[in-house]
């Protein structure tokens, strides 16, 4: 019925400049620094400067992958993001302007959770299918915050990943068929009036785990014994070793063991980015699916390859896809390592620090200077709660 091939042609990133080691975290919580290296699977934790919000981080990602070719072509701009600073007016809207996207582009936000970034992947999916010559911009970009001190601290994070949605992709094909669940849950959720997350952690694991096997039941064993690999939504690096082993306990078809055990083998390559990172929300699926993809030795163009998101509250759903001959090329591992690289060191007392410098929430005009010799976006001013952005060309 589809000829087009469709699917992710562009794909790329960006990580805040500062992050906090795990070790030095649980050492000044008073806690066994293994449960959040081994337990939780986490090394660093990425931490935003009060320059760089969704949009800027979002921009950041986005700019590296557009041509003037694509900011033409580009009928769509979806933002997908669970740490929102606007009610009504959207961050695609500022990503449409920063980015200089042609002006008959509709531009809008979209929330589940972390789901949002798949909604936004099928939306850009749907349309290219039925306009094969134009292409979609979506972008994953999140700050996750659930409070110092608090149980669920060792999983924070912040991060942005962009997806170009054309025809003919060169990074991913993206099958037409995908297997949804949603049933409506307080694992994870926040309201309007609360700056950081309120969670259920424990539940929210065994919701992840049942939602997973639910989407898992809609697929046939055909399919599911063809994919090579599957990349999970990743909280922290410790889940998708979780989810196969609850999944494992559930499913019982003679080739269950094999495929496990074969999904297992690429795990380490997926978990790559997200231990040095953190939670990134909306993008946290698509941090690891790059992950996985630049560092496993073993995948290779032509597999076929699942993926699972899953976004508290709670929507799930399982997309499968063949990884492109020009997967490689087209995702740039050595600017990845340089981009990882970068990074600086904070200690606990300067990330608490840099945690609790908020936007204020004042009337009138707050100049925002940025730190950073990073040429890239960063939220500049603040004037009348509107929020305004610019290029830093120190560099
Ligand atoms: N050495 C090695 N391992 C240790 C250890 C030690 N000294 N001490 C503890 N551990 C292990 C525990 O055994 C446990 O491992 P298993 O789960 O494999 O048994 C692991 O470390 C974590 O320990 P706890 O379960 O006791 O940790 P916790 O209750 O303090 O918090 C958490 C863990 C529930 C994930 C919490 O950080 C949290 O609530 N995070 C936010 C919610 C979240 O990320 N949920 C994930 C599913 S929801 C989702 O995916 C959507 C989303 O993005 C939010």
């Amino acid at each position: 019925m589809f000829s087009t091939k469709v699917g992710i042609d562009k794909m790329s990133l960006y990580i805040p400049e500062y992050f906090v080691n795990m070790v030095d975290l649980a050492n000044e919580r008073g806690i066994d620094p293994d449960k959040f290296t081994i337990g939780i699977g986490q090394s660093r934790m990425a931490v935003p400067p009060i320059w760089q919000d969704i949009v800027s981080m979002g921009a950041n990602a986005a700019n590296r992958i557009l041509n003037d070719n694509d900011r033409a072509e580009i009928d769509q701009v979806i933002f997908a993001t669970e740490s929102s600073f606007d009610y009504s007016k959207s961050a695609a809207t500022f990503i449409h302007q920063l980015l200089g996207i042609n002006k008959y582009a509709k531009s809008y936000e979209i929330k589940q959770a972390c789901y949002a970034g798949t909604a936004g992947l099928n939306i850009a999916i749907n349309y290219v299918r039925l306009n094969p010559d134009r292409k979609v911009l979506v972008i994953a970009s999140d700050v996750a915050r659930y409070g110092l001190k608090t149980n669920a601290e060792a999983t924070q994070g912040a991060g942005a990943v962009a997806m170009l949605v054309s025809a003919n992709p060169r990074i991913l094909t993206i099958d037409p068929d995908s297997y949804s669940y949603t049933d409506n849950q307080f694992d994870f959720w926040r309201p309007e009036y609360a700056s950081e997350a309120m969670v259920n952690g424990k539940f929210s694991n065994e919701l992840y785990y049942d939602v997973f096997n639910q989407v898992m039941q809609q697929v046939s064993l055909e399919v599911l014994d063809n994919l090579e690999a599957v990349a999970f939504h990743m909280p922290y690096t410790k889940m998708p070793i979780k989810v196969l082993n609850a999944y494992e306990e559930v499913v019982d078809d003679k080739n269950a063991s094999i495929r496990i055990k074969r999904w297992r083998n690429h795990i380490p390559a997926a978990q790559d980015l997200s231990r040095q990172v953190g939670n990134i929300y909306t993008g946290a699926l698509y941090l690891s699916l790059i992950s996985m993809l630049i560092s496993d030795e073993s995948l290779k163009a032509g597999d076929r390859i699942g993926l699972f998101s899953y976004g508290s509250g709670t929507v799930g759903e399982f997309l499968t896809a063949t990884v492109e001959p020009e997967y490689l090329n087209m995702l740039n591992k050595d600017w990845i390592i340089t981009h990882f690289y970068r990074r600086r060191e904070l200690t606990v007392a300067e990330y608490e620090k840099m945690f609790n410098e908020t936007v204020p929430q004042i009337d009138g005009v707050i100049e925002i200077k940025t730190k950073s010799s990073e040429r890239e976006f960063y939220l500049a001013l603040v004037d009348e709660h509107r929020r305004y952005y610019r290029f830093n060309q120190d560099k």
